[in-house]
């Protein structure tokens, strides 16, 4: 059995982590006030939440994606190249990834995410499956840039496919995303036939979308209040999780989800070298999700240098769809 390989790429300095927590925690200025990034969702207890949220029966996303990945894997099979090194963006517990191992064949699978150890142990797992593919993890917080090790370049390495499924794009702006799909444009290489392969939420009915991220049995505020924990442990601020209620709400001006963490009485925030105060009511601003139509998002893949996608929808027109899958050729 092959084992898997770790590679531990650009990790920021605790001290690092803990200005840019402050930052975001101390940003009046900023409209919406503060700020934390999405990104300190995923600790290991945030990566297993995640999981559970996907199993709810409000959180279509990962089930109308698979269900499209299942009805149409024949049709991306004849996309998407054979025989390719897969990277998997954002992989959590790569079972997406591992659902297209036997109708994409790939010779090596890449898996990418911030939340290593939760990695590492779901790769350990995923190579005792399949013990003869070769397979890399990546511990990489690519908010900032995607920057891949150059040895996946290496001659015989065949294309590249890379994988965003989740729609986790969507916690990009528009201006972000499109940063990010150039990046990812790049990392596709120069092989022929690589390509990204990305699955896109679509923009619907506001009751739907915020019931997926309120969901009643308050998996998601769990998993939006866990970020409190992670910040108490990064930074040493004084957070308590009973001063802190869950909010989502779609903001249908700037087509996305908001994700919030709204204070239930006027109290301080505390930690060694600083403090701030949040009224009642204040919020911080933790997550978006943004939501594309069709049309919108293959626009932003041309202007990110890729050809026109292939679109696969769980309705039988694209416009009528709730969630979609794209195959765009680099
Ligand atoms: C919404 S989950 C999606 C997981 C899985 N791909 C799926 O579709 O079910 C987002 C994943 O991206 C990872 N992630 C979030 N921000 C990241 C960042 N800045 N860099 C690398 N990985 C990140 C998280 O740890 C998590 O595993």
């Amino acid at each position: 059995m092959k084992t898997p390989v770790f590679v531990q790429l650009h990790r920021d300095s605790a001290e690092h982590i803990r200005q840019e927590l402050i930052h975001g925690l101390t940003a009046d200025a900023q409209p919406g006030g503060a700020t934390v990034s999405p990104k300190f969702l995923y600790d290991a207890l945030g990566s297993r939440l995640f999981e559970a949220i996907t199993e709810l029966p409000e959180y279509y996303p990962t089930r109308t994606e698979a269900a499209i990945f299942r009805v149409h894997a024949r049709a991306m099979s004849q996309a998407v190249p054979k025989d390719a090194t897969l990277i998997d963006l954002g992989a959590g517990n790569c079972g997406k990834a591992a659902g297209l191992f036997g109708a994409f064949c790939p010779r090596r699978y890449v898996a990418v995410d911030i939340s290593v150890d939760f990695l590492r142990a779901t790769l350990d797992m995923l190579q005792r499956q399949y013990p003869s593919m070769e397979m890399v993890g990546i511990g990489l917080d690519f908010s900032q840039a995607l920057d891949l090790p150059a040895e996946l370049g290496q001659p015989g390495a065949g294309p590249r496919v890379l994988f965003y499924p989740g729609s986790s794009i969507g916690n990009f702006s528009p201006a972000q995303a499109l940063v990010f799909l150039r990046q990812v444009r790049e990392a596709c290489g120069p092989l022929a036939g690589s390509g990204l392969l990305i699955g896109v939420d679509l923009v619907k009915d506001a009751t739907e979308l915020e019931a997926a991220y309120d969901d009643t049995l308050g998996v998601t505020a769990a998993f939006n209040r866990n970020l409190i924990s992670n910040v108490n442990r990064l930074v040493g601020t004084d957070m308590r999780l009973a001063d802190w209620a869950h909010l989502a709400l779609f903001n249908r001006l700037e087509s996305r989800i908001e994700m919030h963490l709204v204070a239930q009485r006027d109290l301080t925030v505390r930690w060694p070298g600083g403090q701030r105060a949040f009224s009642r009511g204040e919020r911080i601003h933790t997550e978006n999700s943004y939501k594309w139509t069709v049309a919108g998002f293959s626009k932003l893949l041309l202007e990110a240098g890729f050809a026109e996608p292939l679109v696969w929808t769980d309705a039988p027109t694209a416009d009528a769809g709730r969630f979609a899958v794209m195959w765009a050729g680099a």
